[in-house]
């Protein structure tokens, strides 16, 4: 087993002398072969080098609804992070395989929260509060946790449904947990009227609630957040402002709401992408987030003044494992009938975790 291991590993470290030309033609030589038994999708954050074979690329609510609504393709190449594929192996027939083309490919937001510690706060806060909570985890999570919040009633938000969701999680039950991401939860909350003093935060590695005294709860947000995003502050913005009077900013909404207040506007990669599609040309824009995806917003934006927020910040150095190595290597597996990197969600945590999804799913529709 361990051998096989390390041959698999020394043939792929070979994927790194050969010609970038020569991938790029197998891989198109290979997608025209399986034809629509082969769905490839990508994440906006990807790099050019993957994005260029995409048949579709979203933000992550249109990848979750291209899963569901996609019976055809038999083998699903996902190029995003873990918990995307994840979704997508929940919401696809039993019969379709979805692979990620580097399993490390992670979310470090979505390892902030596991199943072990939400028993635990769940415990502590029902203890606390009651049993009127309804548990809203953002879909960056693992399928543990969203199994867990689907057996409890709860849904799955992206930060492209967040406030359409949270709005009805909020006319469920007297308390909502928000979990893993506090700021796309405090943000989400605010924006609903929410106020500050009823909105608290669960430290999950003390497992502590900290709130205002004798505050009366609504939303209790969890302690998790987006290092890329964490990066963005507002002397960035002010600094822009400073220098261009004109200027528009936006941000995604995981970035610390004092960063979103400041902002122009906040939301999903959609989003972010919608605002600068129908901007004026000669429109000068900041965009905190991903690099990767912001620098395919400047190339394919050449009549706008697209520009970073922070060019200092990295890229979302998980998003970046998938390279085009990685995925001429999973094409070649798949050719030879391997399946290579397939992820895949057990029965049962599947069964629970596709409540909460289909939930979001229906109330996105509406
Ligand atoms: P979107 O759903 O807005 O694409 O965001 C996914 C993500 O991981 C942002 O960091
Ligand atoms: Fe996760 Fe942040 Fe990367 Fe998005 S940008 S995948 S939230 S680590």
């Amino acid at each position: 087993m361990i051998l096989t291991e390390l041959k698999q590993k020394q043939a792929f470290s070979r994927y790194y002398d050969e010609a970038p030309e020569a991938q790029i033609a197998r891989i198109q030589q290979l997608k025209a072969d399986m034809g629509p038994d082969l769905l490839l999708v990508a994440h906006h954050y990807q790099k050019d080098e993957v994005v260029q074979f995409a048949d579709a690329r979203g933000d992550s609510l249109k990848l979750a609804q291209i899963a569901a609504e996609n019976h055809t393709a038999k083998q699903i190449v996902f190029c995003g992070v873990h918990f995307m594929a994840e979704t997508a192996d929940i919401l696809t027939r039993d019969e379709q395989r979805v692979y990620l083309p580097d399993p490390m490919a992670g979310c470090s937001m979505a390892d902030m929260a596991n199943a072990y510690q939400l028993t635990d706060a769940w415990q502590a806060l029902t203890a606390r509060l009651g049993d009127d909570i309804i548990p809203v985890t953002y879909v960056n999570s693992t399928a543990a946790i969203k199994a867990f919040v689907g057996q409890h009633g709860g849904v799955v938000v992206t930060s492209g449904n967040a406030r359409q969701i949270v709005t009805w999680a909020l006319r469920q039950a007297k308390h909502l947990l928000f979990l893993p991401d506090q700021h796309l939860g405090r943000n989400t909350a605010l924006a609903l009227g929410v106020p500050a003093s009823a909105i608290g935060l669960w430290h999950a590695q003390e497992a502590r609630l900290d709130s205002a005294p004798g505050a009366d709860l609504r939303v209790i947000l969890w302690d998790g957040y987006c290092s890329v995003h964490q990066q963005f502050t507002v002397a960035q913005i002010a600094g822009l402002r400073a220098k261009y009077p004109a200027i528009k900013v936006i941000v995604h909404s995981e970035c610390q709401h004092a960063v979103v207040a400041e902002a122009d506007a906040a939301g999903s990669t959609r989003d972010l992408i919608d605002y600068i599609h129908q901007a004026p040309a000669g429109t000068r824009i900041a965009v905190g987030t991903d690099n990767n995806l912001v620098g395919r917003l400047m190339r394919e934006n050449p009549d706008k003044k697209v520009m970073y927020l922070n060019p200092m910040s990295c890229a979302c150095i998980l998003m970046n494992r998938i390279d085009l190595p990685h995925l001429a290597w999973t094409m070649d597996q798949l050719a030879a009938g391997r399946q290579a990197n397939q992820i895949t969600v057990a029965p049962d945590t599947a069964k629970w975790a596709k409540k909460a999804l289909d939930r979001m799913l229906e109330l996105s529709r509406a």
